[in-house]
C-alpha cells in the first residue's frame, strides 16, 4: 500500500523547512569522542527528545551511567527511547538512529564551517557535519511524524523509537540498556515490536538506492609502546637509546600488507571462501571501479576487478592503520624521540569471526614479533572497543516492504548490499528481540561521512523521507 498523495505533497511543500530543522541539528557541536564536546551531545538529545514530543511522541531519557575518558569521568549522552502508538491491529516498528557525530574542524579542509548547513543551490548538496551521519536520516523519521501530525491523519503502524548518542565512540551503555528494556516483557516499551528499521548508511553509488543485509563487526586496538621517562633529544640519545617509535613503527608494518591482505595468522583464514552462486551477487550490483574511485577521491582502488572490491568490503575482514598518538605530529622538523606512542589499527570483522574470537590471534602474533625485535622497551595492547558482525534475511517481508517503498518513490529495483561499516547495536536489536533488522539508507556513496565536507543531497533528504514514510505504510500493509 503506498504513502497517501497528501504525505508526499507535504513532504515536497516542506522542504525548505525541513532543510531548517537539519541546519538546526547540524548547529549543535554533538561530537562523542571529544570530552569538551561532551555537554554539546547531551544538549543534542535534549533537542531531540523535545523534536519527538512535540510530534506526540512519548520519552523517556535513560540515563546510561558514566565513563572514563581522556582522563576524565563523563556523563554518558542519554538513550531515548520513545513510542507512539499501541493499536494491536497494527504492526510495531522499531527506529534506531544516533544524534552524535564525528569530529570537524574546518582546518581538515573543509571549504564550509562544518556546523554551519550550507546548501549549495547548484549542486543540491546539503553540506555539514551529521547531514548524512546520521542527523539527515533522524530528523527523516521527524518529518514523517509531522507531515502525519498536520495533515491530521494516523500512522500507518505503531512505532517505537531508540536514539542514542555514543554511537560514534562505542556505543557504551545501550546494550544493556536495549536488553533491560527487552526484559521488562509486558511492561516494556519494545513489547510487542515486529521488527526494527535502521537508516544509517550509504547507497552503494550515487544512483541507485539500497538496502543493506549485512554489516562488518570490528575490533579496535591500540599497541602503547613505552621506555624512556620522557620525551628525549634525538641529537643526545639517537642510536644510544630503544626507540618507542621505531618498534612500533616496525610492529605496525607486520599487520597488513599494502595489498590490504591481512598478515596476522588465522584472520583471513577463518572466513570461508565464496561460492559461483554469491559471486553473481556481486556481479549483479550497480556499481564500477569508478564509483569507488570517485567516491574515494583519487583513483586508489585495490583491484580493477569489480568482484573483489565489493567482496574486499563486504564479505571479508579488512585491518586498518589508524593513526599514532604521542607521535610527532606538529608542523615544522621537530628533532624529538617520542616517549610513549600508541599505534591505533581496527579489524573489520565477518562472519563467524567477532572480537572475542580475534583477539586471541591478534595477541599471541604481536607478543611473538615484538619478541623478535629484542627491544628494552614495553609493549601493551589494548582493546579499545568492538561489535560483532550481522547478517539478516532478505526474504523476509520487512526488506519486502523497503523494496516496495523504493520501488514507489525512486521507480527502480534497489541494490541489496552488505556494509563494510559497523553499527555494533544492529545485532543487538536482532538477538534480543528476535525479529527482523533492516538497514535502509537515506545518502548515497559519495556523501563523505567521517570525512570533509560531509553532504547529503537534497533529493536523498526529501525523497528519503517519502521513502521512510511509504515503508511504514508497506509494513502496515504486510501479511
Ligand atoms: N553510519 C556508520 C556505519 C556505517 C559506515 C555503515 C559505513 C555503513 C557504511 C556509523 O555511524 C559508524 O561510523 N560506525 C562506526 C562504528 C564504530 C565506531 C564501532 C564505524 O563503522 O566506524
Ligand atoms: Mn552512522
Ligand atoms: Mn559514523
Amino acid at each position: 500500500m503506498p504513502a497517501p498523495t497528501s504525505f508526499n505533497n507535504y513532504i515536497d511543500t516542506h522542504a525548505d523547512a525541513f532543510i531548517k530543522r537539519l541546519g538546526d541539528a547540524v548547529a549543535i557541536q554533538s561530537i562523542s569522542s571529544d570530552a569538551l564536546r561532551r555537554q554539546d551531545v547531551i544538549v543534542m538529545g535534549n533537542w531531540l527528545n523535545g523534536q519527538l514530543n512535540e510530534l506526540g511522541v512519548e520519552t523517556k531519557l535513560v540515563d546510561l551511567g558514566t565513563h572514563e575518558m581522556q582522563g576524565q569521568t563523563l556523563q554518558l549522552p542519554p538513550a531515548i527511547i520513545g513510542r507512539l502508538g499501541s493499536d494491536p491491529a497494527k504492526k510495531t516498528v522499531l527506529i534506531y538512529g544516533h544524534y552524535d557525530v564525528q569530529p570537524a574542524l574546518k582546518t581538515d579542509g573543509w571549504k564550509t564551517d562544518p556546523f554551519t548547513l550550507v546548501v549549495d543551490e547548484d549542486s543540491g548538496r546539503l553540506i555539514g557535519r551529521g547531514s548524512t551521519d546520521d542527523k539527515g536520516p533522524i530528523l527523516g523519521w521527524l518529518n514523517v511524524l509531522e507531515a502525519h501530525k498536520n495533515l491530521g491523519i494516523a500512522m500507518p503502524v505503531n512505532v517505537r523509537f531508540c536514539f542514542e548518542g555514543m554511537e560514534e565512540n562505542g556505543s557504551e551503555g545501550l546494550d544493556e540498556c536495549i536488553q533491560e528494556e527487552v526484559k521488562k516483557g509486558k511492561d516494556g516499551w519494545f513489547d510487542g515490536v515486529d521488527c526494527v528499521c535502521i537508516s544509517d548508511n550509504y547507497w552503494l553509488n550515487t544512483r541507485t538506492p539500497a538496502l543493506t543485509y549485512g554489516l562488518r563487526g570490528i575490533a579496535y586496538f591500540s599497541i602503547n609502546i613505552t621506555g624512556p621517562g620522557q620525551d628525549l633529544h634525538s641529537g643526545l640519545f639517537g642510536r644510544t637509546v630503544h626507540e618507542p617509535m621505531t618498534d612500533l613503527i616496525k610492529l605496525m608494518s607486520k599487520l597488513v600488507d599494502h595489498n590490504g591482505d591481512i598478515l596476522i595468522p588465522g584472520i583471513d583464514d577463518m572466513v570461508p571462501p565464496h561460492d559461483e552462486e554469491e559471486l553473481k551477487l556481486y556481479q549483479k550490483m550497480d556499481y564500477t571501479i569508478d564509483d569507488i574511485e570517485e567516491a574515494a577521491g583519487g583513483k586508489v582502488a585495490l583491484s580493477s576487478e569489480k568482484t573483489t572490491v565489493l567482496m574486499g568490503r563486504m564479505r571479508q575482514p579488512s585491518l586498518s592503520l589508524h593513526g599514532i598518538e604521542g607521535a610527532f605530529s606538529a608542523v615544522g622538523a621537530k628533532t624529538v624521540i617520542p616517549a610513549k606512542v600508541g599505534g591505533k589499527f581496527s579489524i573489520r570483522l565477518v562472519p563467524p569471526q567477532t572480537p572475542e574470537k580475534i583477539i586471541p590471534f591478534v595477541n599471541a602474533y604481536l607478543e611473538a614479533e615484538f619478541a623478535k625485535f629484542n627491544s628494552k622497551n614495553k609493549m601493551e595492547i589494548e582493546y579499545l572497543h568492538g561489535g560483532k558482525p550481522w547478517v539478516a534475511d532478505v526474504k523476509h517481508w520487512n526488506f519486502e516492504a523497503a523494496k516496495k517503498a523504493i520501488e514507489a518513490v525512486y521507480k527502480k529495483t534497489p541494490d541489496y548490499t552488505r556494509e563494510g561499516g559497523s553499527i555494533p547495536v544492529t545485532l543487538t536489536f536482532a538477538e534480543s528481540l528476535g525479529v527482523n533488522v533492516l538497514l535502509l539508507p537515506m545518502g548515497r556513496a559519495d556523501d563523505g561521512a567521517h570525512s570533509t565536507n560531509e553532504k547529503l543531497d537534497r533529493s536523498n533528504f526529501i525523497e528519503g523521507t517519502k521513502v521512510l514514510g511509504t515503508y511504514l505504510y508497506e509494513v502496515g500493509a504486510a501479511a
